[in-house]
């Protein structure tokens, strides 16, 4: 009784979100914006499919990973959305192949690509239409550009699966029309606390194909090291972790040829002012403040570094200019994306206190204040930063909005705001930016692995750090916890609703999201675990948002698909941490904390 009811709730959600006929198990992540399922019954897929209409290599080569996938994995779907009395029991074979199935058996792909030149860049068009017919031997595909076609690769590798005897199909006949709400969806790696390999990060940008994410935020070097190597000053990588933790240019140049041939951009950030010292100091020690002071946690007023180590760069030195100029060209001169990010947060007074020549400039006037001090960086850096032409920049929020801030920032740099969730989205938004979102109450990955400072007496203490015990606020930020804890679960992160109190011309100002991955505690060994399947949830936030048409949070129908996701990613290489007990994934919604499947609002 009790399961026959939940069953129809289930169905019936299901049917106001897509029209899913109830014996598809299949459930391709990032949902589609509409997907209509037939009910003539299964097509089988022949053991080949001939791709007719590929432009050039780069989408024949994605159609060889995407048909190779499917024929090597034989994907049975892992968690299925679908009524508990039907499924209550993992199905060895969907079960839906034991239905009538329809005569033709597909045997290829007829690919349209309206503009096979579109270069991948920022708001280049990802939509596509993928048609599978009762009658039709072929798989129809259509995109406006080589990028989409690649999506609906992705799409395509998800929806065949196993018939249970040895061969492949689709469940039944389906009309896919596709594209994102966001052009911009990302995720954020940092190589400057902890190195990362390039296999590593290969292995993120297949999770990201999968789950049409398009951007690697890549926060290159931070105060602790400098894995870049560069030609117009070697010494740079005398700071870098060891030699054999660095990039090369070809190492660069590799991972952002991986990338483009699925649809991922890369967009490079070089920290500046704040989080420098590593690689900076070598050129020259004179362009860089406070490197060799205490960061001064014991005495917080004068604290020069809000983590180990210290360092920003001398704003008032010329030479830092110069050496700017030249690491800024160089990069350029690798990073194929019109998108730069040039960093900007986190600036402490405390690390110019110790700067001679910063202390002379104030004592020249009195009326000079720690925003003039910024203002000389935005006007002197942001001028080497726009060249070459079509340049964008981001920059962290910080540069606007924090204490201290420079007050006159140009409009047409891109912010990224990481504080005070929709708060901040809103004030960027009021003062006329374009934001990416990356909100650390929501989608800082990073989060709630304890502190790592050590010498930490925080941790020496023998009883609860909230005696209240209130469970949300639980062991929250102090105390040993860390800055942003707790953990941000997948649905904290799919369930964000971040244009929240904008109207609908703030909005539009929104470009996009990204989940950043710090990684004072990140190498090879956790990457990937730390990084999915959460950023799948993200992946789908962006791509077809987190309500069903009617408007209504569809958080517990994504849980399966994120279930079957997390299976598929850890099937395709990319080491995804489980969520739950594999029961769950079983048994859809007996992990539920209510029973009632409209508790998420
Ligand atoms: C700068 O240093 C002086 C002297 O130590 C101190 O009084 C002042 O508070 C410091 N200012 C900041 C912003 O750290
Ligand atoms: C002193 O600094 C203030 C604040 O930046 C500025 O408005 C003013 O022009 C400066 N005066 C001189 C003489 O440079
Ligand atoms: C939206 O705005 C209202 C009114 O200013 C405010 O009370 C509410 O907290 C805001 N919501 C969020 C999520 O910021």
């Amino acid at each position: 009784m009790r399961i026959n009811r939940l069953a129809q709730t289930v169905v019936a959600i299901a049917g106001v979100l897509t029209g899913v006929a109830d014996a598809v198990a299949v459930n391709p992540l990032p949902a589609p914006t509409s997907i209509t399922w037939g009910t003539s019954g299964p097509k089988s897929v022949a053991g080949y499919l001939v791709l007719n209409g590929a432009p050039n290599q780069l989408v024949r080569d994605a159609w060889n990973r995407a048909f190779s996938t499917i024929t090597t994995l034989k994907w049975v779907p892992a968690a299925i959305e679908a009524p508990i009395a039907t499924y209550a029991v993992f199905p060895t074979t969907p079960a839906s192949a034991k239905s009538k199935r329809a005569s033709s058996v597909l045997t290829g792909v007829n690919l349209k690509i309206a503009n096979a030149n579109a270069p991948l860049q920022h708001g280049v068009d990802e939509s596509y239409t993928l048609d599978i017919t009762a009658s039709s031997q072929s798989i129809s595909i259509t995109a406006n550009t080589v990028w989409g076609a690649l999506h609906a690769f992705t799409t395509l590798q998800q929806i065949i699966i196993s018939d249970g005897r040895g061969g492949l199909l689709v469940e039944q006949p389906v009309s896919i029309k596709d594209a994102p709400l966001y052009p911009y969806r990302g995720i954020m790696i940092d190589t400057g606390r902890n190195f990362i390999s390039l296999p590593k990060i290969y292995e993120q940008i297949d999770g990201m194909a999968l789950s049409k994410l398009n951007v690697l935020h890549w926060h290159m070097d931070d105060a602790q090291s400098w894995p870049i190597q560069m030609n117009a000053y070697p010494q740079m990588t005398r700071d870098a972790y060891s030699a054999r933790e660095t990039y090369s240019h070809s190492d660069l140049k590799n991972v952002i040829a991986y990338a483009q041939a699925r649809a991922v951009r890369v967009i490079p950030e070089i920290d500046m002012p704040g989080h420098a010292d590593s690689g900076w100091k070598q050129v020259d020690p004179s362009i860089v403040a406070c490197s060799n002071s205490w960061w001064s946690n014991d005495n917080w007023p004068l604290h020069t570094a809000v983590e180990p180590n210290p360092g920003q760069l001398e704003i008032l030195n010329e030479k830092t200019y110069d050496v700017v100029q030249n690491v800024y060209k160089e990069l350029s001169g690798i990073f194929t994306d019109n998108f730069f990010h040039v960093g900007g947060d986190e600036l402490q007074e405390g690390c110019y206190n110790l700067s001679t020549i910063t202390a002379e400039w104030f004592a020249a006037n009195s009326s000079r204040g720690y925003n003039d001090l910024l203002q000389y960086w935005v006007d002197h850096a942001v001028p080497i930063f726009q060249k070459p032409a079509n340049r964008k920049l981001i920059m962290w929020e910080d540069m606007v909005l924090n204490t201290p801030h420079a007050p006159n920032v140009p409009k047409d740099i891109i912010m990224q705001t990481w504080n005070n969730g929709p708060t901040n989205i809103k004030a960027l938004a009021v003062a006329g930016y374009d934001i990416i979102v990356s909100s650390s109450d929501f989608f800082y990955l990073d989060c709630g692995f304890s502190g790592w400072v050590t010498n930490d007496p925080r941790y020496d203490v023998m009883e609860n750090p909230d005696p209240t015990g209130v469970e949300i606020t639980f062991n929250y930020g102090g105390n040993g916890g860390s800055w942003c804890a707790p953990y941000k679960s997948w649905q904290r992160i799919y369930d964000y609703d971040f244009t929240t109190n904008l109207t609908s011309s703030e909005a539009k100002h929104v470009i996009g999201v990204t989940a950043p991955l710090w990684s004072e505690q990140v190498d090879d060994t956790v990457v990937s675990m730390k990084m999915w399947p959460r950023a799948a949830a993200l992946a789908e936030l962006a791509w077809s948002g987190n309500k069903n048409a009617a408007g209504a949070k569809r958080t517990t129908e994504m849980t399966q698909r994120l279930f079957n996701f997390r299976e598929y990613l850890v099937a395709n290489g990319v080491q995804a941490a489980p969520q739950v007990p594999k029961y769950c994934l079983q048994h859809p919604h007996a992990c539920d904390l209510y029973y009632d499947q409209t508790a998420v609002v």
